[in-house]
Order: structure tokens, then C-alpha cells, then sequence
């Protein structure tokens, strides 16, 4: 069937929009975050604006108590800002019920903590394929894809370890396997390297920065490590709730 010119160019351009100029992923606008505690308001978030495009690594950066775990928690939908909005993939984060989040966390997020978060009598190959299976992934792409992700983070040799005959490096690349397993859009990670040393934060950087280019995910990190902010497309850097 013959294309019309017009249409054919449309197509062109809206597959150059979709690859050259990567969409808008996450939209933060004028959040707040307030705690009661003992019946007096502390804030902890005060109007935090940002953007989070497809494939970009960004970092927030700041001392602790500044906000970064809080804020990371609310663009997870883990937590619910006091007022302001978060726009995830086209989604009004900040109105949905809680259910509502959960669903598309599953589907589309992936956490990684500073503490890995591993079950220790499992397998690394074990705990990837449990993240699959909790994902509602079927079960016939369970092996293509815990093989593939084992290999992304450099663990094909290890893939039968148990997290205490791994390093502390080697478990952290697990955790990551396990969180992009599903495909997430979004990878959430709370300071990834504070426990590693500076050879393993390192990798774990050039780790992220493969799998958004094979992945197409999009990653937001917090962190306090200065050496490894040059990795990131942008860098956010906080303090008392603010980004200066
Ligand atoms: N559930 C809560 N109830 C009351 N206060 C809280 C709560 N969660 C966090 N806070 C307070 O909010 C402030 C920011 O905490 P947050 O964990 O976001 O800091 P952070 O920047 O991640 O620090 P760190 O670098 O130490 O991890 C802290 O002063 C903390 O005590
Ligand atoms: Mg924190």
C-alpha cells in the first residue's frame, strides 16, 4: 500500500522525536514534605522542582538530613508529598491511591538500597529470578532474562554464589540485576555505593551507565561521594530541603 508523502513524513519525524530527543520521564513540581513530630511541623522538603529524562543518570547530592532519601521515596510513590505534584510517565503520582502506586512501581520502578537488600539463603541467579517472579513475569522467559541480567552487571561466573560468597561489590551487581529485571522505566537508588570502596563504586558506575544504554532505563541516585559525580548528566544538589 502506497504511504502519502505527508504521512511519511510525519512518521519521520515523530520516530526522530522518540530518538533523538528523549521524553520527559519524571516531572516534580513545587513538592513539600512536612513530618509531625511531637505534635510540631518539621520541614523537610520545600518546593523541590525537577526533571528526569529517558536514559539520563542523575545524581542528588547533599549533607545528611538534607532530604535526599525523603525525596527519592516520593518520586518512588513510597511516600506522599504534603503538597505539590509528581507526574510519573503521565501518571499524577501525587493524587493516586496508594494501590494505584503500587501497580505501576512494580511494573515499571526498580529500587536499589545502600544495603542491597539480597535474601541471604538465596542464590544471585535465585534472587533475580524471585524479583521476575514477583513481577508477574511468565515463567518461560524466567531463564533468557536472569541470565541476560546476571551478565549486564559482569556476574555470568557467579551466578550460583550466595550473597555471603559474594563481595560487597558483587552483591550490590546482584541487587542490581534483580532491579532491572522487570524492564523497569525507572531505577530508584539509595546511596548504592556508601558501603563499597572507591574501586567498587566505580564499577557499579560503569555498571549503570551500561545498562541505560542497553536498557533504555532512566536512573536517580542519591549519594555523598564526590568522585562519582562526573558520571552523571546532571547532578542536584541539596541542602535543608532545597535544591541550591
Ligand atoms: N518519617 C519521618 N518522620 C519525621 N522526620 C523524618 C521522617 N523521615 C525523615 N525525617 C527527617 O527528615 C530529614 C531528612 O531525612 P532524609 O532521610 O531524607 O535525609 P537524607 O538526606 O537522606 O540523609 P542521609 O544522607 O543521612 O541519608 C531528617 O532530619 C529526618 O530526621
Ligand atoms: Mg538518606
Amino acid at each position: 500500500m502506497a504511504i502519502s508523502k505527508e504521512a511519511e513524513q510525519d512518521v519521520q519525524q515523530q520516530s526522530a522525536l522518540s530518538d533523538d530527543q528523549p521524553r520527559k520521564l519524571l516531572t516534580v513540581n513545587q513538592v513539600e514534605r512536612e513530618f509531625q513530630v511531637g505534635g510540631t511541623p518539621l520541614r523537610v522538603l520545600k518546593g523541590i522542582n525537577m526533571e528526569l529524562k529517558e536514559r539520563e543518570l542523575v545524581m542528588l547530592r547533599g549533607r545528611s538530613g538534607s532530604g535526599k532519601t525523603t525525596l527519592l521515596n516520593s518520586l518512588g510513590g513510597l511516600d506522599t508529598p504534603s503538597s505539590g505534584e509528581i507526574w510519573f510517565n503521565g501518571l499524577p503520582f501525587h493524587s493516586m491511591s496508594d494501590d494505584e502506586r503500587t501497580l505501576v512501581r512494580r511494573k515499571h520502578m526498580g529500587f536499589i538500597f545502600q544495603a542491597f537488600a539480597l535474601m541471604p539463603l538465596l542464590s544471585a541467579w535465585e534472587n533475580v529470578e524471585l524479583s521476575l517472579r514477583m513481577a508477574g513475569t511468565g515463567r518461560s522467559e524466567w531463564k533468557e532474562r536472569v541470565t541476560h541480567c546476571l551478565e549486564l552487571v559482569g556476574l555470568e561466573k557467579r551466578m550460583h554464589h550466595r550473597p555471603f560468597e559474594l563481595s560487597g561489590g558483587e552483591q550490590q551487581r546482584v541487587a542490581i540485576a534483580k532491579a532491572i529485571a522487570h524492564k523497569p522505566m525507572l531505577l530508584l537508588a539509595d546511596e548504592p555505593t556508601a558501603e563499597l570502596d572507591s574501586g567498587m563504586s566505580a564499577q557499579i558506575m560503569a555498571v549503570f551507565q551500561n545498562i541505560i544504554r542497553t536498557e533504555q532505563v532512566t536512573i536517580c541516585m542519591t549519594t555523598h561521594d564526590p568522585t562519582i559525580l562526573e558520571v552523571a548528566d546532571h547532578v542536584y544538589e541539596m541542602v535543608d530541603g532545597k535544591f541550591v
